[in-house]
């Protein structure tokens, strides 16, 4: 497995924790592969109520790993892990609360479409750089976010790349609440322990009611999928990868 997940269980809450800072926090295969599991033992075992996802201060995530990326763009093996990872998100039988500070690029924005409450700091900025990079939005974020924010909110979170700080991200219908940095992760346990509180079986018929069709959501992860895995080897991803990667040298 992988030390850049950190799993922690407080009494009912289990906190899913990125923890790879030197690279903010960019998602590796084995990450993903960790969170789906986490998302799914979590989801099996009575004891555990709410999920948490956290990062760390400054960095939610920079988003998938680039350089994994690039090995697809250049014929490599892309695996499972990221859809199985959406998957468990997707299909994530109890709720999940998020927290993000500074740095929260694409999945690390998409993620959110799919958790109860996230919160946020005044410096988190919320921005999904698919299109630039050559590629199509994931996560189920193409038909979420039409749905959350509006056809010409998504439109500018999805296919623009706009950054959406904070505030906006809250008036966009995309986050709870912007807290400061000092309170962030306090407020998110806080509010995970509120939600473990309440009956369990009344609270996931409610959860299950407004989130709709799971099959749906899943089967747009997987069309989406299918765009995403050809885009990775267009001349437009293989390009900007390019100069992601050698844009310091
Ligand atoms: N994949 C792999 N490595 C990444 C990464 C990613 N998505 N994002 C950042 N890193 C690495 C950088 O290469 C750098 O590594 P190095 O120190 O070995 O050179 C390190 O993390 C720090 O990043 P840096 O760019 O120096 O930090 P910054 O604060 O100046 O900028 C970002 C942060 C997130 C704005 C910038 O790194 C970025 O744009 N990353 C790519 C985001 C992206 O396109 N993600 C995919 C979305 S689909």
């Amino acid at each position: 497995m992988t030390d850049h997940i950190q799993i922690e269980r407080r009494g009912a809450v289990q906190i899913i924790r990125m923890n790879r800072p030197d690279k903010k926090n960019a998602i590796t295969r084995a990450m993903y592969a960790a969170m789906a599991k986490a998302l799914t033992g979590g989801d099996a075992d009575a004891a555990v109520r709410v999920h948490v996802i956290l990062g760390v201060p400054g960095a939610f995530t920079s988003g998938n790993d680039l350089a994994d990326f690039m090995t697809v763009a250049m014929g490599g093996e892309g695996g499972t892990e990221v859809f199985d990872f959406l998957v468990a998100l997707a299909r994530s039988a109890k709720p999940i609360v998020s927290a993000a500070d500074g740095i929260a690029v694409g999945i690390g924005t998409t993620i959110h479409l799919h958790c109860d409450l996230t919160f946020a700091t005044p410096r988190t900025v919320f921005r999904t750089p698919f299109v630039d990079l050559g590629l199509v939005p994931e996560a189920g974020s193409s038909l979420i976010a039409p749905a959350l924010l509006g056809r010409q909110q998504a439109f500018a979170l999805l296919a623009l790349g706009e950054g959406f700080s904070a505030e906006r991200a809250k008036a966009a219908g995309l986050i709870y609440e912007v807290v400061g940095e000092a309170e962030l992760e306090a407020t998110a346990l806080a509010a995970a322990e509120n939600i473990a509180s309440r009956p369990p079986q009344a609270l996931k018929i409610s959860r299950d009611l407004m989130r709709g069709s799971r099959d749906e959501l899943v089967a747009r992860i997987e069309e989406e999928g299918r765009h995403f895995r050809e885009r990775l080897t267009s001349d437009e991803a293989r390009q900007a990868f390019m100069a992601f990667m050698s844009r310091k040298k």
